[in-house]
Parts: C-alpha cells; structure tokens; sequence
C-alpha cells in the first residue's frame, strides 16, 4: 500500500534493492557499484537541496550518503521536527526525482564533526546513563528515536520503491569501543523501526575493523588520501569474498578554530578514485559537499594522548569538497567527474545553471544592548551545575557570586566547557579557554562586596574521542576562590534561541558582552559571505537564522548566508559579541574569507 501511494508522487524513478552476490552488488541482475558522495541535508539548506543533488548527477555520482542528526530531529525527548531542514522525506523524494540512489546513516552517533556526534543534549543530563553502551536508559532513548525516523525512512526502502539502498549501523563504533552486543542491539534496533536492508553496513578504519563488525552485515571500510591499497588490503584480508567498499573516503578535511584551513591534494584524489573505479570498488566519496554547521552545531575532536586537547571545528563545513561551502564545484568537481565517466563510459547530465553571488556594501550595525541588561531570570543554586542540569542544550550561560575583598589570589573554574569569560563588576578580568587547557586566572578584588560572573560559552560538545560521553556544558567543578569554593550561585540560561526579545537598543558605544544591530537591502537575494572581520567572539543573526560562530582566531573570518535565508528589501542582523567592538561595520563578500591561524592575514 505505501508503494503504490509513494509510486504515484514519484513517477521518475523508482529504485531496485541493491544486494550482494559473493564479492559484488547486484542490481536488477547486473553487476553494480556504488559510486557515491557524502552530503548532510540537514547542512544544506533546504531550497538547495534539489541544486546539489543535480550537481551530485552531474559529477557521475549515482548515490548521495547522509547522516541524520538526532539532536536536531529530537530537541526536547519526545519532541519530535521533522520540518524545514528536517524533513528527511522530502529529501529522499528529492534524490529519487534526480534518480539517485542513498545511503542512510542514521546512527544514533555520527561524528561528522558534528555537536556530541549528534547526540541531544539531555542525553547528558543523567548522571548514570551512558551513550554507545548497553544501558537500558541510552537504548530506550534510542528506540524511540529509531521508532519514529523509521516512519519517515521506511517508505523510502528500495524494497519499497524508494531510494534508499543502504543503512549503516552505527558509525565507526571500532574506533570507541569493541562491544558487539551494543551494536547488535543498534542493528536490531533499526530493523524493528522497519529499516532493515540486504545492505546494512558497518563502517570503520582499517585497524578498527576487527572491533565491530557484525556477522551478515556487510563490513566497509574509512580512509583518507593515499590510503586506499592499504585500506582495502585490510578489508580484503579482514573480509575475503564480499563487496569492497569506501564507506568514506576523505577527499578533504574539516578546520578547527585556530587551526588552518584544510587544502587537499585534488591530483592524488583523482589517480586513487580512477584506481578504485578500476579494481570495481564502490565508494562513498566524503565529502561530495560538506555545507555549513550553521548555529552552534559544530562539535569538537579530544583523543586521549598527553598532547591532546579539545578542539573545536569552525561554522564551516567546507571540507575542501568538490563543491565548496556555497555549491559552488571547484576544480576538483570537473575533475573527479572526468575519472568517474572515463571508467563507467556514461557521460553525466551537465550541471545546472550556476548559482547567483552578490557583494553587499559595508553596512553599520549602529543599535547595541548590553548583554547585562538582558539576562533572564535566574535560578539560585549552591554550587554550579551544568547547562543540561537546567534544560538547556546550547549556547551560553552565566554564573553569578559575590565575594569580598581586599584579596590577591586564584579563581579555580576547573574543566571549563568550553569557553569562560570572568568579570568583576562587569569589568572583564580574563578567560578560561578549555582548547589551552586552562583552568584558572588570577583575581584581585578591592576591599568591599563584589559581583563575579563567569559568562561560559558551550562552543560545541565533543564528537570524537574517549571524553564523548562526558557531554556537560557549562560548568562542571565548583568554583575555588583560593582553595576554597564559592557557594550561593544564581545561574542565568542564555541559549540565544533568537533576537526577539532583546532590548535596551542603543545607538551609544557599548562595551562589554553585546547585541549589535544593523540592516542591509537585498533588491534580489543573492548568496553571498558576511565579512565578519571587525568582530571578535560570538555569532551572528540574520533574520532570525543562526548563521553560526564569530572567532577571531581565525581561520574563518566569514559567514555563509544563504540567498533563500534573506528576505526582499530590509533584512536585519544581530551579532553577539564577547568582546568589545571598535567599529561593528559587515559587508558581504563573493568569496568566503580564511585567515592564517595567529595572524589577521588572508590567506
Ligand atoms: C570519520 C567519521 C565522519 C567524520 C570523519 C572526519 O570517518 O565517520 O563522521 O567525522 O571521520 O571528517
């Protein structure tokens, strides 16, 4: 029944279950590779979702691979969006009408340099529940998740009619973990929400294969530029006789804030690509196009060796992927498409027509509010808790004390997470930045009462490495003002869900935490990069849309906004800024901008 009806609203194409026959995919009884490339709709603006994917066939791919991020389809437990950049349907009727093929993968942890690996915050909000274990409470949550993505995913089966011809089953579970129940319990899991496939596929780097893989789940294997005869030497070796396959491979990198911006070698990329469409492999190219991490999305990487540290990754998702940041293929794009359609002997659709860019004059954002002044109620506690504690997921939140002077000493903030602004009085005293592995700074306080608040920026929770599970935001340790704690907080939640509410504009100088806000006029809204050099830390509001983080240390000195995100005629901006603004002037440029990491020079 579900047939028919999807038969009806998707008349181009309908799709054969793709299956495995000894050491090949089969389709319809030909031989069949997957010639795919990783693209997240939920990182893409809807309006261009159709544009990609066109672009996608035009490179001669015939699949898109996505994740689906839980924290953004499941804000609240229970609470369910699947609208706007959720709907995962009409994505998937979307790939179908361009005649692609896809790869779901649903998690429930993705990494993807992604908030918590997709995780939802109040996931974190129990002490004693613990993500990619056994624990009952975890896999409840992920039952329930499953459950319901299953009613927008399983129409979509290709055994159904629909596009998707994969599932993956967990994500690279062997590099965390090596428990195979769990991930038993994850595969079972999907085939109770109806997504259960001939393919269903575990994927893993070559060393980690041995930690996860499940008995007659086809086992794929991740790796990055000048890996792939290794890669598939061990996947040959691990897995004899079954289908070779990239379940990623990295033709790109992502950036971290203070790091630089990633270039790839695109003429190493294309030999191994026409290397791997030689030998037969199917392949997932990662990324097709990375898109942006807009809002406070992003995650963070924190391995385990002494020189580790936690490290954020930047708003943009640029990936050095074959279509930039915009959509836009770079030279890579004509590229891969040549070695692709040399191998296969089909010529791929040409591309659409190329999407509109504008610059937009230098605009001042003339009104400012004092952060100070629009602070939310807060709640009293004892010592200081972290944001989950008070059902927030993002964002900032302030801590506030008082403490008497005369005195000399050392304010312990402990594991900061991540980022703390401290004043005295509303005087900036200094920050505590968790990427340094700070933990402290020293205080001075005159004689008399005074105000100490800590202003903590949750700049993105962890998504790879051992400290995932630990995914609290805010402030985890009490404070020791000389050893000894602080008590009597009061905590101000600050998610910065939008700019509605804020007040006490002014067109006076502002200096401290602030709103600024200007506007610019689009006669047609054209896409173009939001030049965001003039500002210091924080993030940026157009129109109500979370564009996504400001740091001046670079490299990303810019922010993507999208044409269909922009209205015709006044279109207002709000920026957020830790740091005081000498001259809050935006502009938008054709190009985005990257700076070398310690310095104010483009790159
Ligand atoms: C792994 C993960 C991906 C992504 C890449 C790095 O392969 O599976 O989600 O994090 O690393 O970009």
């Amino acid at each position: 029944m579900i047939g028919a009806a999807l038969l009806l609203s998707m008349p181009i194409y309908a799709a054969t279950p793709v299956t495995i026959e000894g050491d090949h995919f089969v389709r319809g009884g030909k031989v069949h590779q997957i010639i795919s490339g990783s693209m997240d709709f939920q990182r893409i603006p809807r309006a261009y979702w159709q544009d990609r994917l066109r672009k996608a066939r035009a490179m001669g791919l015939n699949a898109i691979t996505t994740y689906v991020y839980w924290n953004l389809i499941e804000p609240k437990p229970g609470q369910f969006d699947f609208s706007g950049n959720n709907d995962v349907a009409a994505f998937l009727r979307e790939a179908q009408q361009q005649g692609l093929d896809v790869i779901v993968r649903p998690g429930p942890y993705v990494c993807a340099e992604w908030e918590a690996g997709g995780f939802p915050a109040w996931l974190f909000a129990d002490p004693h529940s613990h993500v990619r274990t056994q624990d009952p409470t975890y896999l409840h949550a992920v039952d329930h998740y499953f459950q319901r993505l299953g009613k927008e995913l399983a129409p979509f089966m290709a055994a159904h009619g629909g596009p998707i011809i994969a599932v993956q089953v967990e994500n690279e579970y062997g590099s965390y973990g090596d428990d195979r129940t769990y991930m038993e319990d994850i595969h079972q899991l999907l085939i109770r929400a109806g997504l259960g496939t001939d393919l269903m596929f575990t994927s893993d780097g070559a060393i980690e294969l041995r930690n996860d893989t499940l008995p007659g789940v086809l086992a794929v294997v991740n790796f990055g530029t000048g890996e792939a005869k290794q890669a598939f030497g061990a996947l040959k070796a691990f897995r004899p006789g079954q289908p070779q396959m990239a379940g990623e491979y990295w033709a790109g990198w992502f950036d971290q804030w203070g790091g630089p911006h990633a270039h790839t070698d695109a003429d190493a990329q294309t030999k191994e690509l026409a290397w791997m469409l030689a030998q037969g492999y199917s392949f997932n190219i990662f990324m097709f196009e990375g898109g942006t991490t807009f809002g406070f999305m992003n995650g963070a990487n924190f391995q385990s060796g002494p020189a580790d540290h936690y490290a954020p990754q930047t708003t943009s998702y640029d990936y050095d992927a074959p279509l930039d940041e915009a959509g836009r293929p770079r030279p890579k794009f004509a590229m891969f498409r040549d070695v692709i359609a040399k191998a296969t002997g089909v010529t791929p659709p040409p591309l659409p027509p190329a999407t509109r860019f504008t610059n937009i004059p230098p605009f001042t954002l003339n009104e400012s509010a004092s952060l100070w002044d629009n602070l939310p109620a807060s709640i009293a506690v004892d010592q200081p808790q972290p944001m989950e504690v008070f059902g927030q997921a993002y964002g900032y939140i302030l801590y506030r004390t008082h403490a008497s002077g005369p005195l000399k000493g050392t304010l312990y903030l402990g594991d900061v997470r991540d980022y703390a602004s401290v004043y005295v009085d509303h005087a900036l005293i200094g920050t505590v930045d968790r990427r340094l592995k700070q933990v402290s700074l020293p205080i001075a306080l005159d004689s008399g009462s005074h105000t100490i608040d800590v202003l903590v920026e949750n700049t993105g929770r962890i998504n790879y490495g051992p400290h995932l599970a630990d995914g609290r935001a805010g402030l985890v340790d009490p404070v020791l003002l000389d050893g000894k704690a602080l008590h009597g907080w009061q905590v101000y939640p600050l998610p910065m869900q939008s700019p509605d509410d804020i007040h006490g504009w002014t067109t006076g100088p502002v200096a401290g935490p602030a709103f600024h806000r200007g506007h610019f006029h689009a006669g047609t809204p054209l896409d173009t990069f939001l030049d965001v050099q003039a500002f210091g830390k924080g993030f940026a509001w157009v129109d109500g849309h979370n564009l996504g983080r400001i740091w001046n240390i670079g490299p990303q000195r810019s922010l993507y906004l999208p044409a269909p995100w922009q209205q015709r005629g006044d279109n207002t901006v709000v920026v957020f800024d830790l740091q005081t603004t000498a001259q809050p002037v935006l502009r938008g440029v054709t190009q985005p901008i990257w700076i070398k990491p310690d310095s104010q020079t483009s790159e």
